[in-house]
């Protein structure tokens, strides 16, 4: 029974501190308000996923025959951060909205971590708390990097003028007049949108946006090339979340307001090169084609993880923050590929290689 409450008071709690998140992120969104940076969908999906939580907390507190919290916190240490964020927004400056919005992160993310050092927790409820853990840190990881990266913004910024309002943590500075409140506004936001470092980035698209598409051509090939059903399944897999990249791009033009363009890629078409050399230089059916096509793949994969490992950081320092959230889900998946194709040669693939005679 005692442990029943236990259970009851670790679920009640984190649905109040998903409840504060969500509430946090909204009225964050409506603080930028107006400023099309593309933050407001950020905040969007990860208030969302707080509102998931929560609602996946509740029917398990049902589950154990309790009544679940619908509210949000009204005390308790931990809970203090985003109660905090709730009176202490300020307005529209960027670095000090989302400096608020990270400290909220870290208390969630400790929440949880504690709730998880819990002893005796269900076995269910641990599952689905680490589960739930994933997707809040990767939400705090995303929010303090956009952090960092619009401090030091606004730090070059004051830097590059008279030297005011450099505590990074501090309010929307006080500025001179319109036109400099406007410049500091620009970037903030959208630092650069016509720069150099935009057409790069718009080109680095069109580069990446060839790539994703020669793949989803040569996938389907190296996976009936492939000798074993592993290797198979784990190309034929990686096709359909090729799939997803190219949509994503498609909708990063969109979002840009620019039609999905291509410039050839020369590093993915020499990869692809070598990959349809290696089909004709290996036997078919033998575990040598296999080393060959997984060496093939996870260049392939090196060269995107490090072109969208490039691109969000660009979308970060041009401001386009639904941009950045877009290639890191990309980016993500690209991992986990090369770290499975790894798994893959390791397992068997390259032993089994190991033991074929050679031919001569
Ligand atoms: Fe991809
Ligand atoms: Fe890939």
């Amino acid at each position: 029974m005692e442990n029943a409450e236990k259970t009851l008071e670790v679920i009640n709690d984190l649905i109040e501190i998903n409840n504060d998140r969500v509430e946090g992120f909204e009225k964050a969104g409506r603080d930028l308000e107006g400023q099309d940076s593309g933050l407001t969908a950020v905040f969007n999906k990860l208030a969302g996923e707080s509102r998931q939580n929560a609602r996946e907390l509740s029917a398990l507190a049902q589950q154990y025959g309790g009544e679940a919290a619908s509210g949000t916190s009204t005390s308790g240490a931990l809970h203090r951060a985003w109660m905090d964020i709730k009176s202490t927004f300020t307005g529209s400056d960027l670095a000090a909205v989302l400096n608020e919005c990270e400290r909220g992160e870290d208390a969630i993310k400790s929440a949880y971590k504690d709730a998880l050092e819990e002893n005796d927790l269900e076995p269910e409820l641990a599952e689905m708390l680490q589960k739930q853990q994933q997707g809040i840190t990767e939400g705090h990881d995303l929010i303090k990097s956009m952090r960092d990266q619009a401090e030091r913004s606004r730090d070059r910024f004051s830097e590059g003028n008279t030297g005011q309002y450099q505590d990074a943590a501090s309010n929307s500075p006080e500025l001179e007049d319109a036109e400099q409140e406007e410049a500091y506004q620009h970037e903030q936001t959208s630092g650069g949108a016509n720069s150099k470092l935009m057409e790069f980035f718009i080109d680095e698209l069109k580069d990446l946006f060839w790539a994703e598409n020669e793949l989803v051509d040569t996938l389907p090939d190296m996976a009936e090339a492939a000798t074993s059903q592993e290797l198979k399944t784990a190309f034929t897999n990686h096709l359909a979340e090729t799939e997803v990249h190219v949509s994503r791009l498609e909708k990063i033009f969109g979002i840009l307001g620019l039609e999905p363009d291509t410039t050839k890629c020369d590093a993915m078409a020499g990869i692809v090169d070598e990959g349809d050399s290696i089909i004709s230089n290996t036997e078919e059916g033998t575990a040598q084609r296999d080393v060959g096509l997984i060496f093939a793949g996870q260049k392939a994969e090196h060269y995107e993880i490090a072109s969208y490992g490039g691109m969000v950081s660009l979308a970060k320092t041009l401001g386009y923050y639904e941009i950045a959230e877009l290639l890191v889900l990309t980016l993500d998946e690209e991992k986990t590929a090369d770290g499975l194709l790894t798994e893959i040669a390791e397992n068997h693939v390259n032993y089994d290689a190991g033991h074929e005679p050679s031919d001569d």
